[in-house]
């Protein structure tokens, strides 16, 4: 039987986000400005059906209780000991599902910012941090699509630490450009063909270069990112899934970025590129990637300050 009104009813803004930038792996993030929505209504106990999901702008999300979103709620109520009553989702979704952009770390944070709102927001920022985190299993995605600008966020055995910085010249000054080739790259798979050992070089390699990206943002040294995103954890494995990966950072580099990375597990290359240089390096990528035979799609977006947020 069909009520007329839901007992609650909201809608959250969640932006895309770039993991790892580099050096960073599992934890740095930016967030940036393309936003997935989750629509959450809430029906009396009863109502049917039970739970409703519908997906518009992409494929492949389960509309089932498998559906990220919706396990991001059950978790949240659960937490609250709160029974979790008829739920209706509708979600709209325009970052690219295993495209790097951080599609389920979306999901995961409009799960729980719309059932905080429902739960009266009885969650602080650093709960729902640590509840997308044990979910997501890694923070760097997460973060800033809860707390929005550049994170970085450290599992530690008392939970997540984590500063998020919002630098108004750098998101000022600076674009992201992100180009997504049409194959996707599943998170598990770029992460099972990553070593479970790495040399202390290369970890040295990795620690410094996160030190540098930091330090020249902070100083506004952008001339130093280039050298900054070198990745020796990550990239070198990935490379092999994301066929053409290094002639796409390079390609974006000698147009012009800043510097270039891939983003999160990929597919998505970014790169930080001034306003005036943006649709050039763009251009750039796509036909860097074109000459390994991909089309691509690129879109060039501000760093959003703000996470997620019911409007
Ligand atoms: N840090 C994660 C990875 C981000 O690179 O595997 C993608 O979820």
């Amino acid at each position: 039987m069909k009520t007329d009104h839901p007992l609650f009813k909201t809608r959250v803004r969640v932006p895309a986000t770039s993991a790892n930038l580099g050096p960073g792996f599992d934890v740095l993030g930016i967030a940036l400005g393309l936003f997935d929505e989750v629509e959450l209504a809430l029906w009396k106990a009863g109502h049917r059906p039970g739970l409703s999901i519908t997906v518009d702008g992409a494929k492949d999300i389960p509309t089932d209780a498998n559906n990220l979103a919706y396990r991001a709620l059950v978790r949240i109520f659960k937490a609250a000991r709160k029974p979790l009553p008829a739920v209706e989702l509708r979600i709209k979704v325009r970052l690219p599902v295993a495209g790097g952009l951080g599609s389920s770390s979306a999901a995961i944070v409009g799960g729980l910012v719309a059932g905080n709102a429902a739960l009266k927001n009885r969650f602080s920022m650093q709960e729902l941090v640590q509840m997308a985190t044990d979910l997501e299993g890694h923070p760097d995605n997460v973060l800033p699509a809860l707390v929005g600008g550049l994170c970085a966020g450290v599992v530690t055995k008392a939970g997540v630490k984590f500063v998020a910085w919002k630098d108004s010249t750098f998101s000022r000054n600076v674009r992201a450009v992100v180009c997504t080739p049409d194959f996707k790259v599943p998170t598990e798979k770029a992460r099972r063909v990553l070593p479970a050992r790495v040399d202390r070089k290369d970890a040295i390699f990795n620690a410094a270069h996160v030190a540098l990206f930091l330090s020249a943002i902070k100083e506004k040294r952008y001339d130093l990112l280039g050298e900054a995103m070198g990745d020796r954890l990550h990239q070198p494995y990935r490379a092999k899934l994301v066929p053409g990966l290094m002639d796409v950072i390079a390609a974006a580099r000698r147009a012009g970025a800043y510097g270039a990375a891939l983003s999160g597990a990929g597919p998505t290359v970014l790169a930080f590129v001034s306003h005036e240089k943006a649709a050039n390096a763009a251009r750039a990528m796509e036909r860097a990637f074109r000459r390994f035979r991909f089309n691509t799609q690129f879109q060039i977006l501000r760093i959003e300050s703000r996470g997620a947020k019911p409007f």
